[in-house]
């Protein structure tokens, strides 16, 4: 388990602008090395200005869109078109405007019940899983932080078994900034085994979780975000000052 590279950017354009060049530097070595590049997107506002430099010249250029395989670390039980669905925001910013092939966007159902929707991202998963997992091994996960510590929609409390024992499960009753309560996450078996875990959090408000996360004293049953440690892989957390501000002596 590597210990976490910690980036604080002086501004947005410079951090926004680093987490693009990581992107396009991690699909192309996978694509040179494996003929294809697996990354989940993160929901919520902090990567929307990530979708939209990927979705414009020059860097929309710089990917091969043709061998990208597209996941989502989280979902809201709404419908695709819904204003909260992390699908819809990226069809929105990204999908729409680049040359993915379709049958490379594994989506997750948020408009169908619980159960389906589990059972069909479970399927999704097993049809792209190899080393004998029932879930493939995502060379990049985008991840990014609520306030409360949350992460894609592994929240406070008790980590239970589907959490340790699933690739996806459904969260009941999420309590977070009038969001959905209803939600589909990939879990720390799949996030743990990325390839690269890329944290993205900006904005004095989580500052003081960003904090937290980065203490060795607190739990990650009450951080989520700590549950995050890729076992043979790397994790970079790119911090603007906001987010930052509590932190005293950190990595450059
Ligand atoms: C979601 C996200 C969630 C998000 C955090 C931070 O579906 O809401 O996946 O985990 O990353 O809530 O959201 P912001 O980026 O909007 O602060």
């Amino acid at each position: 388990m590597s210990k976490p590279t910690i980036k604080i950017f002086q501004d947005l354009t410079s951090l926004h602008d680093e987490a693009v060049s990581l992107i396009v530097s991690l699909a192309k070595t996978a694509i040179q090395k494996r003929g294809k590049f697996l990354m989940a997107l993160a929901g919520g506002g902090t990567p929307k200005p990530i979708f939209r430099l990927l979705s414009q010249p020059p860097r929309t250029h710089q990917i091969d869109w043709q061998h990208v395989l597209l996941f989502w670390g989280d979902e809201r039980f709404v419908a695709p078109k819904h204003e909260e669905s992390n699908y819809g925001l990226a069809q929105e910013l990204l999908l729409r405007h680049i040359p993915i092939p379709k049958q490379n966007i594994y989506r997750m159902k948020g408009e169908v019940d619980m159960v389906s929707a589990v059972a069909d991202y479970t399927y999704k998963l097993a049809q792209v899983s190899e080393f004998g997992r029932t879930w493939p091994r995502l060379d990049l996960a985008i991840m990014g932080m609520g306030n409360d510590g949350h992460t894609a929609s592994l929240f406070a409390g008790k980590i239970g078994s589907e959490e340790l024992l699933r690739p996806v499960m459904a969260v009941n009753g999420a309590d977070y900034d009038s969001k959905p309560s209803q939600r589909l996450t990939l879990t720390p078996l799949v996030f743990n085994d990325a390839r690269h875990v890329l944290f993205l959090a900006t904005g004095t408000k989580k500052a003081e979780t960003v904090t937290a996360v980065f203490n060795p004293n607190t739990s990650p049953a009450n951080y989520p975000a700590k549950r995050i440690q890729p076992h043979n892989g790397s994790l970079s957390w790119f911090l603007d000052q906001g987010a930052a501000s509590n932190l005293v002596a950190v990595q450059k």
